[in-house]
């Protein structure tokens, strides 16, 4: 028996089919466009998203030789997506999770900071889905009218997902989705009226929230390539991971190397607050209802810095390169770069910051801009880490994943920095693995999280070296120089 997953990620989908003793079994991926309609703004487009799912899930299904019995879903979030409920149709593209056009709407709000903060564990910051939709009710009326009916949809991509595999029939999300949204109440576990009511949404137009995994829907054969069968699991992308790395315990903390970086640790059943930065958020909810929290650092940009190296300045030829560039100097040479290239996340939160190189010398060579960049990404998952750490929460070992994770000068640096060791499994897919875990359970494939637990296999464990801090301190001094140069 096997799983059909699909990760709706930012660039692109990829969908496995994984069998029961954790084998990926087979393997789909499918880009679609980026949209820069204005600078600072990204848009997709959902149909795209929907024929690249469809695209991925074919190549994997006829790679497979295991059928699979469900499928599981991870996504981007806090992605706003409206839909017609009837035909499906989107009335206009996506505003992407990266997109910064809602700055103004944030600052407009910024009294009900402590409130919002109060109720949905996140701040005030264009990145969550509210502000996007306060901004798309007010300046696109045509594909906001409809929403006040229910008749078209307001979600995430999940739920858009989770539309056209059913062919219609259900409109639901998860809380791990809806807790990014700015509009979910994490204590009552519930959609905020109050809240609803300050970003201006219609809660007639929002999904039904059901937990993590069981049964969901049904994939639609006329829609989803003839198959019926039962969607058993959904999560947002990072929560996913961390159920994929099997991050079951409280203090089991990952880090997903992608576009951007996310550094979650689990909190139990307790909803932990932070005062440094960090987000609190909804990991999972069981079908008995029993909730999981956790912390998060979001760090925007990591991975898209190596992609800047290569298609904005030419400085390597793949992203693969970076680790051999930078391996080929013995340091950065003093040079520091700060890739806040769409402002600051986690735990600065300034979406005025803008990328910086601080010490070039006469000396300086591509290779040491290359190595700032993995000292870059590693220095940003350590500012997370110490926030955790500041708050109590123990974090003896990090579990790393997703694209860079396979960079292994970047995990030594990491280990490094952290003091601690960084473990890296054999499948660096975890976000997929995570949807098919959730799936599985979902379906009866796996009993408990115990038996998922037996499946995770190490590939390599980084242990750290000594390290005098120096750099550390250098580039806490970068980031202050970085902060609010859009906004002057
Ligand atoms: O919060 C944004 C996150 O869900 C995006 O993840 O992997 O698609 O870049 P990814």
């Amino acid at each position: 028996m096997g799983v059909l997953a699909i990760d709706a990620g930012t660039t692109g989908v990829t969908a496995l089919v994984v069998t029961g003793d954790g084998r990926i079994d087979g393997r789909g991926h499918e880009e679609f466009a980026q949209h820069f309609p204005h600078p600072g703004w990204v848009e997709h487009v959902p149909e795209e998203i929907w024929q690249a799912t469809l695209a991925a899930c074919r190549t994997a299904l006829d790679a497979a030789s295991t059928r699979p019995c469900c499928v599981g879903i991870a996504n981007q979030r806090e992605t706003a997506v409206l839909w017609d409920r009837t035909t499906l149709a989107a009335p206009r593209r996506a505003v992407v999770w990266q997109d910064r056009r809602t700055t103004a709407i944030c600052e407009r709000m910024r009294e009900h900071e402590p409130r919002v903060s109060e109720l949905t564990g996140l701040r005030l910051d264009p990145y969550f889905t509210g502000t996007k939709l306060t901004w798309l009710a007010e300046n696109d009326p045509r594909a906001w009218d409809g929403t006040a009916t229910g008749d078209v949809a307001v979600g995430t991509v999940d739920s858009y997902l989770i539309a056209r595999l059913t062919g219609g029939t259900r409109h639901v999300t998860d809380p791990s989705n809806a807790a990014r949204t700015l509009l979910y109440d994490i204590v009552a576990g519930d959609w905020s009226a109050e809240l609803c009511d300050l970003f201006g949404v219609p809660p007639a137009a929002l999904p039904r929230i059901v937990p993590n995994y069981g049964e969901i829907g049904r994939t639609s054969p006329e829609a989803f390539l003839g198959l019926d069968l039962p969607i058993t699991g959904v999560a947002g992308d990072q929560q996913a991971a961390l159920f994929g790395q099997t991050c079951f315990s409280p203090g089991d903390v990952k880090c997903t190397y992608g576009t951007g970086s996310f550094i979650l640790v689990n909190t139990g059943g307790r909803i932990v607050r932070s005062d440094a930065g960090l987000l609190t958020t909804v990991a999972w909810q069981s079908p008995s209802g029993e909730m999981t929290y956790a912390l998060e650092g979001s760090i925007f940009v990591t991975g898209a810095a190596i992609q800047w190296l290569r298609d904005g300045l030419g400085l390597i030829e793949a992203a693969g390169d970076s680790e051999f560039a930078a391996a080929s100097v013995p340091d950065s040479g003093g040079v520091v770069f700060v890739p806040a290239l769409t402002g600051l996340g986690a735990p600065y939160w300034d979406p005025g910051a803008r990328g910086t190189i601080l010490g070039i010398t006469r000396g300086t060579r591509a290779a040491h801009l290359v190595r700032a960049t993995l000292d870059a990404i590693a220095f940003e998952v350590r500012d997370i880490v110490e926030a955790i750490r500041e708050m109590g929460v123990e974090t003896a070992v990090l579990k790393a994943d997703g694209g860079a994770s396979a960079n292994d000068l970047l995990m030594r640096l990491q280990a490094d920095q952290l003091g601690t060791p960084v473990e890296r499994p054999v499948i660096q897919e975890t976000t997929a693995l995570g949807a098919a875990f959730l799936a599985g359970l979902g379906a009866g494939v796996w009993s408990s999280p115990e038996e998922l637990r037996e499946t995770w296999r190490l590939d390599r464990r980084f242990e750290p070296a000594p390290d005098d801090g120096r750099a550390y301190a250098r580039w806490k001094r970068a980031v202050e120089r970085t902060r609010g140069w859009a906004a002057e």
